[in-house]
Order: C-alpha cells, then sequence, then structure tokens
C-alpha cells in the first residue's frame, strides 16, 4: 500500500500568518487501492458491459448535475397574475386555493410587495368587473377610471420600477363573456372589436402599464395596437402577444375568478358556449407557426403560448423559430390541479411545481406566467412555505 506520509513544518511557514492546528495532524492517503463499497448479498456477478458511453457519469454527483445542468428558474423570470376587486378584502377563489381576489388598496399592494421581496418584480393585473359595469361592447375596459387602470396606476406609484403587464381583451367587461363583441347570430366581431382593444391598450398605458398583453386572439390587433400606441406617444410601451392561445378547459378556475365565463344566451341571441372560433385548437401545431409570424410582423416584442405543460412542443417550435423572447402561462388548470393533488397529500408540490416551471424553461420560455411566482421564489430562496 502506498502511502505518502505528509507533514507540514510549522517553521516553514512565517509566523504573522496563522494557520490552523489542522495543518499539523500526520494524514495518509490510499491512492490505488480504495476500499469498494460493498453490494448486497444476492448481487449478480457480471463481467462490465462494454460501454465507452455511459451517460450516467454525468450525473453521478450533485456538483456534476449542476455543473451540466442546462436550464435554470429564477424568480426575475416568474411574472405573477394578481386578480383585483373593487373592495377591501382578499376574496378567496375556490377552485385555485391560496389564490384571492385582492382588494386593489391594500391586499394588491401587499401582495406584490411580498412577490417583490422574493426577488418577483413583474406582475400582470386582471381586474374582477361587477356585473352593473358589464356591457355587450365592453366600454369599462377603457374607462380612464376602471379598477385596472387605478390598480395600474397605485402599483406604478408604489413601485415605480415594477414591470406591470395588463390583459387587453374584452370578457372582464363583456356581458355575454366573450373577448370580442358578440353579434346576435354568434359571431364575434373582428375588427369592431380591435378598435376597442386599441382603446384598452391606450388607457392601460395612460396609466402607466409598461406592457399590454392581447390575449383576444383577434386577427390583426398587434399591428392595430402598435399603431395605436405610438400615435398617442407610447412607443416605450411594449406588447406581449398571446400568440399561440388555444381554446383551452384550463382555464376553468381563472373564469371563475373573475365571473367572466361565455353568459347562456339571451332572447333572440345566440352566444357561443365556447371560444373556439377565435382561440387555437388544440390538435394544431402548424397554426400556431402562422400566428407566431404575425405577430413578428406586427411588432410584438414577446411572444406567449398558452397554456402551458400541454403544450411544451409549441413553446420548443416558437423557440426555435424566432429571436423573440417566448413566455408560457402556467394556466389557472394547472394552478388548480397541483394545488389539489398536494392539499390531498398526493404529490410533493414543492417538487412538482419546480419540475414544472423547470420543464417551460427547457422548452424553451424565457418568462412563465404563474400563480406559484411568490411560493416558487420562496422556494429557490430556500424557504419552506
Ligand atoms: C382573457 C384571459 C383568460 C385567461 C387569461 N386571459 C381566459 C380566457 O381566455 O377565457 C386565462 C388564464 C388562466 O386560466 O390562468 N382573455
Amino acid at each position: 500500500m502506498a502511502t505518502r506520509p505528509s507533514k507540514l513544518s510549522s517553521t516553514s511557514r512565517p509566523s504573522s500568518i496563522h494557520i490552523s492546528a489542522v495543518a499539523e495532524v500526520e494524514r495518509t492517503v490510499n491512492t490505488t487501492n480504495r476500499p469498494k463499497p460493498a453490494v448486497p448479498e444476492g448481487t449478480p456477478v457480471v463481467t462490465p458491459q462494454d460501454l465507452n458511453r455511459r451517460p450516467r457519469r454525468n450525473r453521478r454527483s450533485e456538483t456534476v448535475r449542476r455543473a451540466f445542468s442546462e436550464s435554470f428558474l429564477s424568480p426575475s423570470h416568474f411574472i405573477l397574475p394578481v386578480f383585483v376587486h373593487d373592495g377591501d378584502k382578499n376574496i378567496p377563489i375556490d377552485s385555485m386555493p391560496g389564490v384571492y381576489r385582492l382588494g386593489w388598496r391594500n391586499g394588491l399592494i401587499e401582495s406584490v410587495a411580498e412577490a417583490r421581496s422574493y426577488g418577483v418584480n413583474q406582475v400582470v393585473i386582471f381586474p374582477k368587473t361587477p356585473d352593473h359595469l358589464k356591457t355587450q361592447t365592453g366600454e369599462e375596459a377603457f374607462n380612464p377610471d376602471g379598477l385596472a387602470q387605478r390598480s395600474i396606476a397605485l402599483l406604478k406609484d408604489t413601485f415605480p420600477d415594477l414591470e406591470v403587464y395588463t390583459d387587453v381583451a374584452l370578457d372582464p367587461y363583456n356581458c355575454d363573456g366573450h373577448d370580442g363583441i358578440v353579434r346576435d347570430d354568434g359571431m364575434i366581431l373582428n375588427d369592431e372589436t380591435v378598435e376597442y382593444l386599441c382603446k384598452q391598450a391606450v388607457s392601460q398605458a395612460r396609466a402607466g402599464a409598461d406592457c399590454v398583453s392581447p390575449s383576444d386572439m383577434m386577427d390583426g390587433r398587434v399591428s392595430a395596437i402598435r399603431r395605436a400606441l405610438d400615435s398617442e406617444g407610447y412607443t416605450n410601451v411594449s406588447i406581449m402577444a398571446y400568440t399561440a392561445k388555444y381554446a383551452s378547459a384550463f382555464y376553468g378556475p381563472f373564469r371563475d375568478a373573475l365571473a367572466s365565463a361565455p353568459n347562456a344566451a339571451g332572447a333572440g341571441r345566440i352566444i357561443p358556449p365556447h371560444k373556439k372560433t377565435y382561440q387555437q385548437d388544440p390538435a394544431n401545431y402548424r397554426e400556431a407557426l402562422l400566428e407566431a409570424r404575425l405577430d413578428e410582423q406586427e411588432g410584438a416584442d414577446i411572444m406567449m403560448v398558452k397554456p402551458g405543460l400541454p403544450y411544451l412542443d409549441v413553446i420548443r417550435q416558437l423557440r426555435d423559430n424566432s429571436p423573440l423572447p417566448i413566455a408560457a402561462y402556467h394556466v389557472s388548470g394547472e394552478y388548480a390541479m397541483l394545488k389539489a393533488a398536494a392539499q390531498r397529500g398526493w404529490l410533493d408540490e414543492r417538487e412538482c411545481v419546480l419540475e414544472a416551471l423547470m420543464c417551460m424553461r427547457r422548452a424553451g420560455s424565457d418568462i412563465i406566467l404563474t400563480y406559484y411566482a411568490t411560493e416558487a421564489a420562496k422556494w429557490l430562496a430556500g424557504e419552506r412555505v
């Protein structure tokens, strides 16, 4: 057994440098015949497979796993969606445990302050409009004193460096529950809706929004909104386009939160119970590329895919076909599934949530809208929540 005694002489170092007593210890090392860990009795004795490549070598310790990790998560990637209402109390949302309709004056500010304290400095605002302010044409969307506009202004006054995103679509303001104006035969009007979306986006920019996010899926809305913003002097306000927004059943809890689901038809009118004439068919992949090309040409700054986990292939497609930043929306139904299973003890919430978010990053998203933003940031900071 080759041993190499090593001893540091105390006289060989300058007396002014203090080295701990450990240096004085006699050390022996075994460099050639290191003990082999035991295997369980009954383990078959085999000749090693003749493999020149064993991928497990690059996974064998936490250190190498970290060294070779291709993706990472940071609170700077997260956007926290917040629901606000015009009252004072925070009202729990049954299908989204842990998420509230926040009072816009207090709960909103407290919730955003907490998110910021963990490094989440981006939010998107969703207002719950009282029924009496909803109309078939949704003019409340561009009321300069509307709940969304007041919430944006208060946030920017309180936290000037907070990145405030807004949702541009008529559904929270439309008594028919659609993102656009519904004609009596059930057609969702495109160009007429775009006219109002432009007014909505400009009024949000005027209130202080940094980035407006059209989620309505009307054709031509990104270029129209860009022109409207620019003509009012808001050349610095960005557009995050919901580029590939699918007609998904995973938005159910969100529609509970805002009471914004498509409404039953009124006398003599047809109101489609779904949004399939403007949101994309979940069966489609190429269509997302068409939408992406248009949004890019029309001037979008960021392109979004929504929902997140069931649509990772679409995130990857956009990432590989565009230089623009890509956002993924980890939507309300995805949150509800994870929360429900976690509350029953069926899933490890922290591990599953961080894995879900990491997978959206791996698929190619730069940023992620997630109701878990603050909790995930706490977990990343090593906190138990
Ligand atoms: C509104 C809008 C919706 C969501 C974001 N913006 C609902 C819808 O399109 O019906 C869903 C977000 C979520 O489920 O978390 N246009």
